[in-house]
C-alpha cells in the first residue's frame, strides 16, 4: 500500500474533484480517479498550445524554478514552456553550475533551494528517492521530473493522455512495454498509471533486463516479444539506458534488434491499428526502427511530446492551486 501519511485531508478543487497532494513525487499513492482528473485538466490546454492561442498567466508572479542535476533535453524543455505559456517567472538551474559537484548534500541543496523562496519546483535527479527527500525539507509544491530509476510521474500521465486520445480509452487496451525496464522510471511510472486505469499491461524485456517479481505490479512478463505483441493495441519502447549500466546486459546492440526492436514485420504482429510509442530520446536502430517511428499513422511520439506540455501545464496548475487561493484550496 502507498504511504499515505503525509497527505493532507482532501481539499475540494472547482468541479467536486479532489485533488488532495502537495507534491507529485510519483503515480504512486495517486488514486484512479486523480490520475483521471490530472488528464481532464490537461485536455484544457491541447487546443490552446496547437493553436497559439491567447495565453493565461495564472502563474504570474510566481517563481518556478526547475532543478535538474542530471541531463535532459526535452523534460526540461517542456517544464520551461509550461511554465512560460502559464506566466511563471522560470529559473533552470543545471547540476554543472551547481554545488553539487562540489560535494554539496542534497539536504544542503533542499535547503539552498527553500531559501530562494519558489513557489514551485522541478526536479530531475540521478538518486532514488531524491525528490521526494528534498521535498519533504521545502515550503512549495515539488514536481519529479524523473528521479534515478523510480519515477517519472508526468511522463506516465502524458503517455496515458495520448493513449486516451489516440485509442479512446485506457482501461482494457493492451499496452506492451518493451526495453529496459530494469534501469526504467518511465516503465514504473507507466505500469503504476496503467493498471490504475485498468489497461492490460504487457511487459518484455531479457532476462537481465527484467525486475524480479515484475508480475507483483499487476503486470505479464514476456522474453519472447513477438509473442508479447499478439493483439497489442499500444507498443511503447524504452531506450536502453546505458548510462545505467555497469555490466554487460545484452550481448551487443545488433543482438538486441533482432529480438526486442520493433521493426515493420514485429509490428505486424500487433492489432493493424496499434499505436507506437517511445518516450525518446530514441535509440533509431536498436529499439526501434526509423520506419517505425517516423510512421504516419502509428507512430505517437512527436504526439507524447506535445502532450507533455499539456500534461506539465496541467500540474504545475493543480499543485499552485492552494498557495494561489484558487477557491477550493483555502
Ligand atoms: C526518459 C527519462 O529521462 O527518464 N526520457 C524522458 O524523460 N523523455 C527516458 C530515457 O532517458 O530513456
Amino acid at each position: 500500500m502507498p504511504d499515505m501519511s503525509d497527505h493532507r485531508p482532501a481539499t475540494l478543487i472547482p468541479g467536486g474533484a479532489v485533488f488532495p497532494h502537495r507534491h507529485l513525487t510519483g503515480i504512486e499513492g495517486l488514486q484512479p480517479h486523480e490520475i483521471m482528473f490530472l488528464l481532464d485538466e490537461a485536455e484544457r490546454w491541447i487546443m490552446p498550445n496547437a493553436e497559439h492561442a491567447a495565453p493565461d498567466k495564472r502563474l504570474a508572479g510566481l517563481t518556478q524554478i526547475n532543478a535538474f542535476f542530471e541531463n535532459s533535453t526535452r523534460t526540461l524543455l517542456s517544464f520551461e514552456i509550461a511554465g512560460k505559456r502559464l506566466g511563471a517567472d522560470v529559473v533552470n538551474m543545471h547540476a554543472a553550475q551547481s554545488s553539487v559537484k562540489k560535494g554539496e548534500t542534497l539536504i544542503d541543496t533542499a535547503m539552498t533551494l527553500n531559501a530562494m523562496r519558489a513557489d514551485v519546483i522541478v526536479i530531475r535527479h540521478m538518486s532514488s528517492g531524491a525528490v521526494r527527500l528534498i521535498a519533504d525539507k521545502v515550503d512549495c509544491p515539488v514536481l519529479n521530473a524523473g528521479d534515478g530509476r523510480h519515477e517519472h510521474p508526468t511522463q506516465a500521465l502524458l503517455d496515458a493522455l495520448t493513449i486516451r486520445r489516440r485509442r479512446g480509452a485506457i482501461a482494457h487496451q493492451r499496452v506492451v512495454i518493451c526495453g529496459d525496464l530494469l534501469h526504467s522510471r518511465v516503465a514504473r511510472s507507466n505500469i503504476l498509471a496503467l493498471t490504475a486505469l485498468a489497461a492490460e499491461v504487457r511487459v518484455c524485456a531479457p532476462t537481465t533486463l527484467m525486475p524480479p517479481a515484475i508480475e507483483r505490479m499487476g503486470v505479464t512478463a514476456f522474453t519472447d516479444f513477438d509473442a508479447a505483441l499478439d493483439g497489442a493495441d499500444v507498443v511503447m519502447m524504452l531506450r536502453l539506458q546505458t548510462e545505467r549500466m555497469s555490466g554487460g546486459y545484452v550481448p551487443s546492440p545488433r543482438e538486441y534488434r533482432l529480438r526486442y526492436g520493433l521493426t515493420p514485420e514485429r509490428l505486424a504482429r500487433a492489432k493493424p491499428d496499434a499505436l507506437v510509442m517511445h518516450p525518446g530520446p530514441m535509440n533509431r536502430g536498436i529499439e526501434i526502427d526509423s520506419s517505425v517511428a517516423d510512421h504516419a499513422e502509428r507512430s505517437a511520439i512527436t504526439e507524447q511530446v506535445a502532450m507533455g506540455v499539456a500534461v506539465r501545464m496541467a500540474c504545475l496548475d493543480v499543485l499552485t492551486r492552494r498557495a494561489r487561493g484558487v477557491e477550493g484550496w483555502a
